[in-house]
């Protein structure tokens, strides 16, 4: 295993215990978020909700949970055990498949989900086509893929990793925003371009929120998130669609022979 590989596991074995608070309760600002996320990945995407579901990178388990009906089968694959084992605190472990994997290197056969979702995990890797690849594999021929990244093209991005590459490059790495040297941010054509040369036909392109999740971490008041709430609105009324989203939602479709469609920034 990769030492950036270990050293997101290792994170994720210490944050696992307080991970549900931190990521989603801990203020109503990250509630919301949460709220947001899931409805765009799943409430959107519904009609593709069926069968084998296997969610990449399952962490405690937020989609997995909110997947599980009568007609659906789920899997989750993660690196870091103590992740699943608070998962396994909330969701029953007879109606669920979790097995401890690098989602770089998937224990499935090929053509055997319905659908594959991943949601702030892919950002971790050096390389996200071996996992679109991955995904493409097990996958059954027409069903989607589901992955979120972050984009690289908001201020708030591209300043902070422009100056840690700077502090990188005259030795200094410890800084408050070592955070930006570890995750993999992309553009709108960048990851259209990763997905289409695995495969996958785009189905469509959701953009998430706007603002930067600190101001959302803070949100500790109703009337704070109304606030935000009617931001994040004006704003989605002034700029094109795909333009400043804090990260990407992308369906895209397993199909053998395709037209490839251009995406531009
Ligand atoms: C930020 S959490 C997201 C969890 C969940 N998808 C969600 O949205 O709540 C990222 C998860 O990805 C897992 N992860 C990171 N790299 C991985 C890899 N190479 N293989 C499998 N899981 C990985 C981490 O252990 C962690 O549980």
């Amino acid at each position: 295993m990769s030492q950036r590989k270990q050293e997101v596991r290792d994170s994720f074995q210490k944050g696992a215990k307080n991970y549900n608070i931190v990521a989603f309760t801990r203020s109503l600002g990250t509630q919301y978020e949460d709220y947001v996320e899931s409805k765009l990945t799943i409430e959107k995407n519904s009609k593709y909700i069926q069968g084998n579901i296997l969610d990449l990178g399952v962490g405690t388990g937020r989609f997995a949970q909110r997947l599980m009906k009568q007609e659906t089968n789920i899997f989750g694959v993660d690196i870091s055990p103590a992740m699943l084992k608070t998962a396994l605190k909330k969701i029953d472990r007879h109606k669920v498949n979790f097995i401890v994997a690098d989602i770089e290197h998937l224990p499935f056969k090929s053509d055997y989900f319905d659908l594959v979702i991943s949601f702030r995990v892919i950002k971790y890797l050096p390389d996200p086509s071996t996992v679109a690849k991955e995904a493409y594999r097990v996958l059954k021929e027409g069903r989607v893929l589901i992955v979120e990244m972050p984009n690289k093209n908001v201020l708030y991005v591209e300043v902070p990793l422009l100056i840690t590459r700077f502090l990188k490059f005259i030795g200094i790495k410890d800084t408050p925003l070592k955070y930006y040297l570890i995750i993999n941010f992309v553009t709108l054509k960048e990851m259209t371009n990763i997905l289409q040369n695995s495969g996958f036909r785009l189905v469509n392109v959701l953009t998430t929120l706007r603002l930067p999740h600190p101001v959302y971490e803070r949100a500790s008041s109703e009337l704070r998130v109304t606030i935000l709430k009617n931001v994040e609105k004006g704003l989605s009324q002034i700029l094109p669609p795909t333009a400043f989203s804090r990260s990407y939602i992308f369906c895209c479709q397993k199909l053998n022979s395709h037209k490839q469609v251009k995406v531009s920034d």
